[in-house]
């Protein structure tokens, strides 16, 4: 016999919308993103925390949503890429990621945009050398987009007025 998987609710609040979401109890956060909320902005990649696709902002902080249980996001504010431009108007990060064509696969580059805008809008803002270890540490990308990728964040630290 199945086990009956034991659903709760959990609110929150995305791209500035309150929502609620009831799931399983071990469900993630990105699961309740794309399948109970349609943000497929939020990629699916490893899973298990190495690759980074899955990265949105929980308060702010970049956060790998595939290892985050729904519950961790309860109360919190989450960010995804689709809350990132005001309208058509993009916002800084992915404007600086557009220009410079910071993208071969582009499956990744989600997850790296939510990450250099999480750290770029902490106070005070990572520097150019931090946000290069974090991607380092936390995302994968192993294209030939890497020195277009760094252009791009040159480029949204001189717009956000971050530190070099
Ligand atoms: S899908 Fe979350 S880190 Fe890879
Ligand atoms: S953009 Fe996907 S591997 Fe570099």
């Amino acid at each position: 016999m199945t086990a009956v998987p034991v659903l709760e609710t959990r609110s929150f609040s995305v791209n500035g919308r309150d929502v609620a979401v009831t799931a399983p109890e071990d469900a993630s956060l990105l699961a309740a993103l794309r399948h109970d909320l349609d943000l497929k902005g939020t990629r699916v990649g490893c899973t298990e925390g190495y690759c980074g696709a899955c990265t949105v902002l929980v308060d702010g902080r970049p956060v790998q949503s595939c290892n985050t249980p729904l519950w961790a996001a309860a109360g919190k504010a989450i960010t995804t890429i689709e809350g990132l431009a005001q309208g058509d108007v993009l916002g800084p990060v992915q404007e600086a990621f557009l220009i410079e064509q910071a993208a071969q696969c582009g499956y990744c580059t989600n997850g790296m945009i939510m990450t250099v805008t999480g750290l770029l809008m902490q106070n005070p803002p990572a520097t150019k050398h931090e946000i290069v270890e974090v991607l380092d540490e936390r995302h994968i990308c192993r294209c030939g987009a890497q020195p277009r990728i760094l252009r791009a964040i040159d480029r949204a630290i001189a717009v956000i007025g971050g530190r070099k």
